[in-house]
């Protein structure tokens, strides 16, 4: 009991010298990873005013309080659906939607939902781990090739994804149906990114 508390405290005191954190906090961002998106966006250009998205995993909603500043559009109206496990606070100018994105009926629900396709998918999803690294891996895994696969079926011609992965044996078969489903392919590691963490993001542009 004791222990753990001795690993609680240092992990809170960790967080207060991360600049990153402090940095969400001030701007009124729900998470250090809106950071990463936002820095994604320098480099790539991948936010455009008026584009239909889909975030994936997306609770606190960090990169979805990015989407509704940087895309949503009064006059297009155009869609923003974030989607997550757990239930979050609302947002302004988009839709939260309590789901598994393993769920069987996920990508019919998302094509009546985006009657006109999706012209961004984006996802920060990660499993909650096991403890057990290959059992984790696999499970990131999964959730990539998931992602990817709904990116296919939802996605406009000339579409993007930006998917986070992680660093790791299995990854190899998951990178290569991405990259030959996208003219452009593209691997980043935000500053925002701590660096200890086995997290890459992939940024692929248009969808063949
Ligand atoms: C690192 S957080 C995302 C942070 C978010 N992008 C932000 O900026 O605040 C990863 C999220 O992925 C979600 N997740 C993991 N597996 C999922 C699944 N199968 N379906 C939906 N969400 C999932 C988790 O519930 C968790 O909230």
């Amino acid at each position: 009991m004791k222990f753990k508390k001795k690993i609680k405290t240092r992990w809170h005191q960790k967080r207060l010298k991360d600049k990153f954190f402090l940095e969400a906090k001030k701007l009124g961002y729900r998470s250090r990873s809106a950071f990463k998106l936002l820095e994604i966006n320098k480099k790539f250009r991948v936010l455009k005013k008026g584009q239909n998205a889909l975030d994936l995993g997306a609770a606190p909603g960090g990169w979805s309080q990015i989407l509704s500043q940087k895309i949503f559009s009064e006059e297009n109206n155009n869609i923003i659906i974030s989607v997550d496990l757990k239930e979050f606070k609302p947002i302004k100018n988009l839709q939260i939607i309590k789901k598994n994105i393993f769920d069987k009926d996920f990508i019919t629900l998302m094509k009546k939902k985006f009657t006109e396709g999706v012209d961004i998918v984006l996802s920060d999803a990660s499993p909650s781990t096991s403890g057990n690294k290959f059992v984790d891996h696999i499970k990131i895994i999964d959730l990539a090739e998931r992602t990817s696969e709904i990116a296919k079926n939802i996605l406009k011609k000339g579409g993007i994804l930006v998917i986070k992965i992680f660093d790791g044996k299995e990854k190899q078969k998951t990178i290569n149906a991405i990259k030959n489903n996208f003219l452009n392919f593209k691997f980043y590691k935000p500053k925002s990114s701590k660096s200890d963490s086995k997290e890459i993001y992939i940024i692929a542009r248009f969808l063949k």
